[in-house]
């Protein structure tokens, strides 16, 4: 860079100089230090119309390496940021995927990655049983664009056939299910979608969606077994302390372009500064966070499935169910070692409302009383995540309907975190005794 005006020459206000410093710096230098500095500029010096000319025309532009080019032209935040940069890269790297778009929530992740496929007129076969805020984007606004949603249940993946038409464009699903810990068989439905697709024109292709958020890349990294886009709430275990916002959407390259635009036009992109935060401590102590909190869950599974008051415990890593027949499948960690995750669900025992009222009990017993057990939405922290989804996190399904959404009373999940799993099942064991 060249710019050659000495400000102090000029007699520049201090004022004026306050503001601008030493205006240009060899400080900036990411490519030395060993923690990046946490970049937060909103908008970037373009040096001349030329320049900026050129970054205008490469963003998001496939013809011209897209935001990817060694050289990129930073403009605005909104538009591309380096630190955000550096955690897409390495995001990406993780799924096993081309690239990654980061995004200000998990939700705004959910919305891009089904918007850039989705205009008025279109379908979408989503699994019965999502995220209580996918739900509401699925049934509360989507309609008002004229996109209908399907609701269907995809632990068959055969199911699909029944909704399929010439308007279907996406279909969605988490695997593991928030919250009730079904799984569905990944590469079921990508055969079937690739056959479905066999006869259709490239504008009429239905696209696969899974929304990794519960298994991390650490346990499960579907792009491998051909689905299409993979999003997440960085929110989550990915971020793993509990102190950020974020959304992530991993896929080809061929889908980049648009993810980039999406974001550039309604907005949405992850704060740098959430950024750093994701970049620096949540992805490269994903590993270690999950295996031990992976570890704890499945003898906190044993625990539970001990326990008179629990009908049953849904949990990937229990041998002879459904769950561990395709998790053994597609949930592998980073060595290929089976790698079941840290998040478990069970059912408290009896008729819907016997079911309800214990639960209840237990639940508000720990609220109160408990040390290691927070009752709280989110998961994938460090302290382990107690949730009632029929009045928490899944809210958004009418009671009515919840039911038929695999919401049911007496539904209990748990986001098993860091601490001893004995001093988990010592509050758990407390909590189970106030309803005997
Ligand atoms: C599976 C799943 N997907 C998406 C989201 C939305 O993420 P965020 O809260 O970061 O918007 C959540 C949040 O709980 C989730 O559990």
């Amino acid at each position: 860079m060249s710019h050659h005006i000495d400000r102090k020459t000029k007699n520049y206000s201090t004022n004026s100089l306050l503001i601008h410093g030493k205006f240009l710096t060899k400080k900036w230098d990411f490519s030395h230090h060993v923690i990046p500095p946490m970049s937060t500029s909103v908008t970037y010096r373009l040096d001349s119309i030329e320049r900026a000319a050129r970054g205008f025309n490469n963003f998001a532009n496939p013809a011209v390496f897209g935001h990817r080019t060694p050289d990129p032209i930073y403009i605005y935040e909104r538009l591309d940021e380096p630190v955000r940069g550096m955690l897409e890269d390495n995001l990406a790297f993780a799924e096993g995927g081309d690239c990654a778009i980061t995004f200000a929530s998990g939700m705004a992740a959910v919305s891009a990655a089904v918007g850039i496929f989705v205009k008025s007129g279109d379908e979408v076969i989503s699994h019965r049983t999502v995220y209580g805020c996918t739900y509401s984007l699925f049934t509360n606004w989507y309609p008002k664009y004229n996109i209908k949603v399907h609701f269907t249940d995809l632990t068959k993946a055969e199911n699909l056939k029944k909704f399929v038409n010439k308007r279907t464009r996406v279909i969605y699903f988490e695997t593991p299910t928030n919250p009730t810990m079904e799984l569905i068989d990944i590469r079921a439905v990508v055969e079937l979608v690739k056959e479905l697709n066999r006869k259709r024109r490239k504008e009429e292709r239905i696209h696969t969606v899974v929304d990794n958020t519960f298994a991390t890349p650490f346990c499960q990294r579907p792009l491998s077994l051909g689905v299409d886009v993979v999003l997440h709430s960085l929110t989550k275990n990915i971020g793993g302390f509990g102190t950020d916002v974020g959304g992530a959407v991993i896929t080809r390259e061929e889908f980049e372009s648009p993810l980039m635009l999406y974001r550039k036009d309604f907005g949405g992109q992850l704060a740098s500064k959430t950024a750093w935060t994701i970049y620096v401590y949540g992805l490269p102590t994903l590993s270690m966070r999950v295996k031990r909190q992976q570890e704890s869950a499945k003898i906190i599974v044993d625990f539970l499935k001990r326990q008179k008051l629990v009908e049953y415990v849904r949990y990937p890593g229990i041998e002879g169910t459904r769950e561990y027949e395709i998790a053994k499948k597609q949930m592998t960690d980073f060595n290929g070692e089976f790698a079941p995750g840290n998040m478990i669900a069970f059912k408290i025992a009896g008729k819907p409302e016997q079911a309800h009222q214990r639960a209840k009990k237990i639940v508000n017993h720990i609220a109160k009383n408990a040390y290691t057990l927070t009752l709280a939405v989110s998961l994938g922290q460090l302290r382990t995540l107690i949730d009632y989804p029929s009045a928490m996190t899944h809210a958004t399904i009418p009671l009515k309907e919840q039911p038929a959404h695999g919401i049911i009373p007496g539904l209990i999940r748990l986001s098993i975190g860091s601490e001893e799993p004995e001093d988990i099942i010592k509050d758990l064991t407390d909590a189970f005794s106030v309803t005997k």
